[in-house]
C-alpha cells in the first residue's frame, strides 16, 4: 500500500502520466540525480500543478527502482516501478512502436504485437491499482496521454467514487487509420471509463466521437456533439489546446542574464544577419530532415551563404532504443554532416547540431536570438516549441514558420504556415522568412503574442478541469 508508507494526506486532485515531471538518473558514482523530464507534457503540467498542490503518479523514467514516494516543493510525487521487461514491451513497444506512429498518421510504420498489448494492459492496471490507492474519497483524477488509455474504464471500476477525466496529448487519429489497432475496442472502451475526454483539436473530437458510437456503442444527443452516452453515463468530450506558461517564459527572456546570453550566443557564431533555429525532441514526426533539405536547397541555389546565414538545430535526444528513432538519427546527422562537408567554410559551419538537452534560460537565450523559427512537423498534436518562441518575443522581433500539420496552426494563423510534405514550399517560405520586411514581422508577431499570451497553460486547465465540474 503506497500510501500506508508515506504521511501525506491523502490528495484531492491527483495527475496520472506515464512519466513523473522528473525522472531519475543514475550517476556513474552509483549515485542517484532527479533531472527534469523531456517533452512538451511536462513543460504544460508541471506549472499547473504546483500552483494546486495534488499528486502526481508516474514512472521515475528508469526501469527496475523502487523509489519511495516523496514531496518536493509541495508536489507529492509517487513513482510507479516498470520492470526493464515492461519497459520494453510497453513503453518502447506499444506506446512508441504501435501508438505513437499510429496516431501520428502512419508516418512510421506501427508494429502489432500481441505481447506488447499483452504489457500495455498489464502496466494500465498497476496505474490504476496505484492510484486507486492513493486518491482521497470523491477526489479528481486527471490521466494523461496514450501510455494510459485504459486506465480511465480500470479505474472506474476500482473506484466509482472517483471524477475522472483524461487528456490526450498527441492527435486523435483519422478513423480509417485508427481502425487498424486490432484492440481497437477496448482502447475506445477504456477511455470511455472517463468523465471529460480532452483532444487538443475538434477534428480530434470528431474522430474519437465516430468510434465511440461505431466501436463501443455510444449513444449521442441530437445537438450535442460534444457528449456520448454510454449506460447511464454521460462522457463530455472536449477541444482543449493545451499552452505554455506564457508569462512566466515571457519574464525570463527580458531578463538581462537572457538577452545578453542571446547577444554572445550570435556573436559565437560570427554576427551572421540572419539565424534559423529547430528546437525539437529528436522525433520522426518533427520533420527535422525537410527542414535540413529546404535549407540545404538554398545553399545550393546560392540564395544564402554560410557567411551570412546560419541554421541551428538543437535536438533532445528521446526513446533511443527505439528503432525507428536510431535510424532517423542516423540519417540526420550524415544529412547535417553532408551540408557542413558541401558548404561550411574553416570557422563557418552551415548547420549547428546538439544533440542535447538545454536548461530553461539557454533555450529562451536561443529563441530571443533567432530570426527565424523553423516548426515543421509532419503531424504534431500541438507543438508548444512554436508558442515559446512567440512568448519569448515581447520584441516583436522574428519570424514563425509552422507546419499545417501541428495543433498549434489552428491558434496560429499569423505564422507562416506551410505544408512540410512540400519542399519547394517549405523552401520558398523559408526564403521568404528570411528577407520579410521587418514591419510585417512585426504585424505578425504582434497577433501571434496576443494569443499566446492569452491562451496560457493555466487557462488550458482551468477549462478542462471545470467540464469535469470542478470550481476552479
Ligand atoms: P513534444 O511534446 O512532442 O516533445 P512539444 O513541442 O510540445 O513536443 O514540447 C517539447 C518541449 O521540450 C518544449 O517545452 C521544448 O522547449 C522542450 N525541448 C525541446 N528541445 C529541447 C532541448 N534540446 N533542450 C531542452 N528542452 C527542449
Ligand atoms: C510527448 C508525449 C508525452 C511524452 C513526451 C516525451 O510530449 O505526448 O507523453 O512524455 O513526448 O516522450 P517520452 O517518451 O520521453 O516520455
Amino acid at each position: 500500500d503506497p500510501m500506508a508508507r508515506t504521511k501525506f494526506p491523502p490528495p484531492d486532485f491527483v495527475v496520472v502520466a506515464n512519466r513523473l515531471p522528473v525522472d531519475l538518473e543514475k550517476l556513474p558514482d552509483g549515485g542517484r540525480r532527479w533531472k527534469r523530464s523531456p517533452g512538451g507534457l511536462v513543460t504544460a503540467l508541471e506549472p499547473m500543478l504546483r500552483a494546486r498542490e495534488g499528486a502526481w503518479v508516474g514512472w521515475p523514467g528508469v526501469p527496475d527502482v523502487e523509489v519511495e514516494p516523496l514531496v518536493e516543493d509541495g508536489l507529492q510525487l509517487h513513482p510507479v516501478n516498470l520492470t526493464a521487461q515492461e519497459v520494453e514491451d510497453y513503453y518502447e513497444g506499444f506506446s512508441n512502436g504501435t501508438l505513437w506512429p499510429l496516431y501520428h498518421d502512419v508516418v512510421a510504420p506501427p508494429a502489432f504485437h500481441r505481447h506488447w498489448w499483452q504489457a500495455y494492459v498489464t502496466v494500465n492496471e498497476r496505474f490504476a491499482e496505484y492510484t486507486a490507492k492513493v486518491a482521497a474519497k470523491g477526489a479528481t483524477v486527471w490521466i494523461q496521454d496514450y501510455q494510459l488509455q485504459l486506465m480511465p474504464g480500470m479505474l472506474r471500476e476500482l473506484r466509482p467514487d472517483l471524477k475522472i477525466g483524461f487528456f490526450l496529448h498527441i492527435p486523435m487519429p483519422p478513423v480509417e487509420l485508427f481502425m487498424q489497432l486490432p484492440w481497437r475496442t477496448r482502447i475506445v472502451e477504456g477511455l470511455l471509463g472517463a468523465d471529460v475526454i480532452g483532444f487538443h483539436t475538434a477534428g480530434g473530437v470528431r474522430n474519437f466521437r465516430w468510434l465511440a458510437t461505431r466501436l463501443a456503442g455510444a449513444g449521442t444527443v441530437r445537438n450535442k456533439t460534444n457528449e456520448v452516452t454510454v449506460g447511464r453515463r454521460t462522457i463530455t468530450l472536449g477541444a482543449f489546446p493545451i499552452s505554455i506558461d506564457s508569462k512566466h517564459l515571457d519574464e525570463l527572456s527580458r531578463t538581462d542574464a537572457v538577452q545578453k546570453r542571446a547577444a554572445q550566443i550570435r556573436e559565437d557564431l560570427g554576427n551572421p544577419s540572419k539565424v534559423i533555429l529547430g528546437v525539437d525532441r529528436l522525433d520522426y514526426t518533427k520533420g527535422i530532415d525537410v527542414r535540413l533539405r529546404a535549407f540545404h536547397e538554398l545553399l545550393e541555389e546560392n540564395r544564402v551563404q554560410v557567411e551570412d546565414t546560419v541554421m541551428i538545430q538543437l535536438a533532445t535526444p528521446s526513446r533511443e532504443r527505439v528503432e525507428h528513432y536510431q535510424k532517423m538519427r542516423d540519417e540526420i546527422e550524415l544529412a547535417v554532416g553532408r551540408m557542413n562537408g558541401e558548404y561550411a567554410n574553416i570557422g563557418h559551419p552551415a548547420v549547428h547540431y546538439l544533440h542535447q538537452s538545454l536548461p530553461r534560460e539557454e533555450l529562451a537565450a536561443f529563441f530571443v536570438a533567432a530570426d527565424v523559427m523553423l516548426v515543421t512537423p509532419l503531424r504534431d498534436g500541438m507543438n508548444l516549441v512554436a508558442k515559446e518562441y512567440v512568448a519569448c518575443r515581447h520584441d516583436l522581433g522574428g519570424v514563425l514558420v509552422l507546419s499545417e500539420f501541428a495543433g498549434a496552426a489552428v491558434e496560429l494563423t499569423s505564422a507562416l504556415l506551410v505544408n512540410p510534405h512540400d519542399t519547394d514550399g517549405v523552401k520558398e517560405t523559408l526564403y521568404q522568412a528570411l528577407t520579410m520586411e521587418p514591419q510585417e514581422g512585426r504585424k505578425r508577431m504582434r497577433t501571434l503574442r496576443k494569443q499566446v499570451m492569452s491562451h496560457d497553460v493555466d487557462r488550458w486547465a482551468r477549462s478542462f478541469l471545470s467540464a469535469l465540474g470542478l470550481d476552479t
